[in-house]
């Protein structure tokens, strides 16, 4: 059974509390993995609580004017707020919500990790072969969301989608580790698994076939770029009085911007 909450730790920050075992960390148990690890991963979690009316009242009377957002380069600006969220969220603030849809107009909705960005677009990886992938190639249209807990900050993201060249593919799968290169290989994503033994046994047959020697990018790995059309960037204001600020490409590809009611 899963009891799990957010409680004021000290200097009113909020720290993930966890009272009984949930499944996952039951799972962490079946496969061998310490109770160490779970709580290393959700120990050190400092997310700022939201504030109360009391906060907001002292935030406002207390407060510099906010640096207006620069309007020139959305990209410059995606990267600022990025950089700042590296620094400060506890874990993957490189983690994004990719939205699609599926062949019934149906929308589809998973967390993957941004590994690149810049003015072509973002970059993920993944199995070309799953939910995603296949969606993807029927419809290449996706929406993203950045959501940074820690800085009460979002980027939405909307736009085509294209695969990434097999060169760029293959230069981040270098970078890969070999237990999750091998992974990549024996996972045959969002498809039915019957146990995790299955996959395991999966795992150290590749390890076996590729011996010492280098893996290779498997031909269902690789990556996707969302090409933008428009950029929201959304930040926190006291009493829910946010500031929406919004990029758009026109045509001939150069960026207007304009701002919304929040
Ligand atoms: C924080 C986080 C980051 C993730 N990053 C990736 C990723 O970069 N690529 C990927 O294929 N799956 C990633 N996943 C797993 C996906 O959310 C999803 O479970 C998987 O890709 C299968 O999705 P699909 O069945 O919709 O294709 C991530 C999950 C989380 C929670």
């Amino acid at each position: 059974m899963v009891n799990s909450g957010l409680s004021s730790g000290p200097n009113g920050l909020c720290k993930h509390t966890t009272t009984q075992p949930s499944s996952i960390e039951e799972e962490g148990f079946r496969y061998g993995r310490a109770q160490g690890y779970i709580d290393a991963m959700t120990d050190k979690t400092l997310i700022p609580a939201s504030p109360s009316e009391d906060d907001y009242v002292r935030q406002v009377a207390g407060a510099e004017a906010l640096p207006q957002l620069p309007e020139d380069d959305p990209f410059a600006l995606f990267n600022a707020w990025l950089t700042e969220a590296l620094g400060k969220e506890p874990n993957d603030a490189n983690a994004m919500s990719l939205a699609t849809v599926d062949a019934d107009g149906l929308p589809d909705v998973r967390m993957v990790l941004l590994k690149e960005a810049d003015a072509r677009g973002f970059v993920f990886y993944t199995n070309v072969e799953s939910a995603k992938g296949r969606e993807l190639a029927a419809n290449p249209k996706a929406a993203l969301l950045f959501h940074w807990k820690s800085l009460r900050r979002q980027v939405r993201v909307r736009g085509a989608v294209s695969p990434v060249s097999p060169e760029e593919a293959d230069a981040y799968w270098a970078t890969r580790a070999r237990p999750a290169q091998l992974g990549a290989w024996a996972s045959s994503q969002s498809r039915p698994l019957p146990d995790r033994l299955a996959f395991e046994k999966k795992i150290a047959e590749f390890g076996l076939k590729f011996g010492l020697g280098k893996v290779p990018r498997p031909p269902h790995w690789s990556g996707f770029r969302v090409a933008p059309q428009a950029i929201e960037f959304w930040r926190d204001r006291p009493f829910r009085l946010h500031e929406r600020l919004v990029f758009s490409r026109g045509e001939s590809g150069a960026w207007t911007t304009h701002r919304l009611f929040p």
